[in-house]
């Protein structure tokens, strides 16, 4: 049993059973505290298919050495409404899975999820569409989700909830009087409280972040903006250092930075190395500097200004074209929501201008590859950049720069570019950090990073490195479930 009474041994197959059978019918008491996660995007099998989303690959990474129950969508969408959630066990961690139906997945996870909340969260006001619908589709769907969750719930549960698509499962669970300690980890960005209030229903959606008992951020800035909307348009107070009172609620606010599994990343890249992949890899670069991106073709990402500062490296720095490489990986996300449509078809025009304007007969400076890759392939594929380019306009945390760098040889490690934007860089201060605004500053920090020093790179990645392994995903989970477990009952 671990600090905070959570147990981490894996169940036995007969307990197992007794599990899965508790989490049916509510029925039984177990000693323990077990820890029931729930979150929109669930990866019930491993390996099915690359996951390729933060938010999915570290819980299934934190869960894993824990168990307990993960609870959400199970990716499928159905003409009509269900109700009876599907249950797979593997090893100690049940999955229970709901399909959506048609008209939740338009209005809950594209309309409102992804067409108002993520466009807000990543300061993008102008591209939201908000609509009453949407809305009422949210909320039908976080209440669907209450109503299948509570009978499962047993007495000793921590319920830890993730994500901007299920803010009000906690006020929806309380209705339902379910009273145990209710944890929210958010893992996008949290705007600034002015832009809050674009919002049309921002009271409301931030009354119900207060029916948590403990909300985590991923960086102070983030708490910054939750904690000021609260003390400037909600009436509330603080009554100490990260304990806030608002709409008659009592609510712990923490930062938790979420981590990886340094030793696993450092260990796949470490293997990847003789794989067939990489030999095709080295063979078509010959000795050309690779530079890597890695990210969901989504607009939060800044990749068409990152082509754009490839392009300006080309144009400007001779000596670069020819000798270097960029693979941009990015798997189509969320393709039903214009928005996402729309930068497909522009990255795809601005690689094919790249591409034609600079190609020779031999050498295609751009790789652009519209889909997803396993953990296994993109480790060794970062192991052998010279370059990670990771600049996002907006990203909660941004997995991808940490595990570039866990993924690197300490013998020659590569260089992290890495945009002030990303909550990695409040951690990774010692990438080369650019702002994602500025295409000319990162074409330069591209070339400082292609020309630095084996000396600096090896002193800037142990430096990284320390930080990434102090706080690791295991360290991320125990320090939310023990902050979680303080709280107590709020209710
Ligand atoms: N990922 C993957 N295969 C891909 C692309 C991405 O496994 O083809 C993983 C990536 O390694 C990382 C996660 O998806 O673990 C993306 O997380 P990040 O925080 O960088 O961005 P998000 O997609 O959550 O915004
Ligand atoms: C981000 C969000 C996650 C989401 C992921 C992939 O990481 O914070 O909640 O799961 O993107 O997006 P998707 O819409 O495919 O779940």
């Amino acid at each position: 049993m671990t600090e905070s009474g959570f147990v981490l041994a894996r169940p036995t197959e007969h307990a197992d059973k007794t599990r899965f059978a508790d989490a049916l019918t509510g029925r039984g008491g177990h000693p323990n505290r077990r820890l029931v996660v729930v979150s929109n995007r669930v990866t019930p099998t491993a390996g099915a298919r690359p996951d390729s989303g933060g938010l999915a690959v570290a819980l299934r990474a934190a869960l894993q050495q824990s168990g307990g129950v993960w609870f959400g969508w199970s990716g499928e969408v159905r003409e009509t409404v269900q109700m009876e959630p599907s249950t797979v066990a593997d090893g100690g961690l049940t999955f229970v899975t709901l399909d959506l139906s048609r008209k939740d997945f338009d209005e809950y996870y594209n309309g409102y999820a992804n067409r108002v909340l993520w466009p807000l969260l990543h300061f993008r006001s102008s591209l939201i569409q908000f609509s009453r619908q949407a809305l009422s589709g949210y909320l039908r769907v976080n209440r669907t989700f209450a109503q299948v969750l509570a009978p499962m719930l047993l007495p000793q549960d921590l319920i830890w909830v993730h994500d901007y698509h299920l803010i009000p499962l906690a006020a929806e669970l309380r209705k339902l009087d379910r009273t145990e300690p209710i944890g929210f980890f958010l893992h996008t960005p949290f705007p600034a409280a002015e832009l809050l209030r674009v919002l049309p229903n921002h009271q409301h959606l931030i009354r119900s972040m207060c029916a948590y008992d403990l909300v985590g951020f991923q960086t102070q800035s983030d708490l910054d903006g939750f904690r000021d909307y609260l003390l400037r348009w909600a009436g509330g107070e603080e009554l100490e250092d990260g304990v806030l009172r608002a709409f008659g609620r009592i609510v712990r606010a923490q930062v938790f930075p979420i981590g990886i599994d340094v030793a696993a990343i450092s260990a796949q890249a470490e293997a990847a190395d003789g794989s067939r992949h990489m030999r095709r890899l080295r063979q078509s670069l010959g000795d050309r500097a690779l530079m890597i991106g890695v990210d969901r073709l989504d607009y939060s990402k800044g990749l068409d200004a990152r082509f754009q500062a490839y392009s300006h490296l080309l144009e400007t720095y001779s000596e670069t074209r020819g000798r270097t490489v960029l693979i941009q990986i990015a798997p189509p996300s969320r393709s039903e929501v214009p928005e996402y449509q729309e930068i497909r078809r522009n990255l795809a025009a601005i690689a094919g201008h790249i591409n034609s304007r600079y190609g020779e007969f031999d050498w295609t400076p751009l790789r652009y590859i519209n889909k997803s890759f396993s953990h296994q392939i993109l480790t060794g594929f970062f192991r052998a950049s010279r370059i990670g380019l990771v600049t996002p306009l907006r990203d909660g945390m941004n997995l991808v720069a940490k595990e570039y760098v866990a993924s690197q040889p300490a013998e020659d490690p590569g260089v992290l570019v890495l945009s002030c934007f990303a909550g990695a860089a409040r951690e990774l201060g010692e990438a080369v950090i650019v702002n994602p605004f500025d295409i000319e500053g990162m074409a330069e920090a591209i070339l400082q990073g292609l020309d630095m020093p084996l000396g600096e790179r090896k002193e800037r990645w142990t430096a990284m490195m320390k930080i990434l392994e102090r706080n690791d995903i295991t360290a991320w989970r125990e320090r939310f479930v023990r902050a979680l477990s303080a709280t107590g009952r709020g209710w």
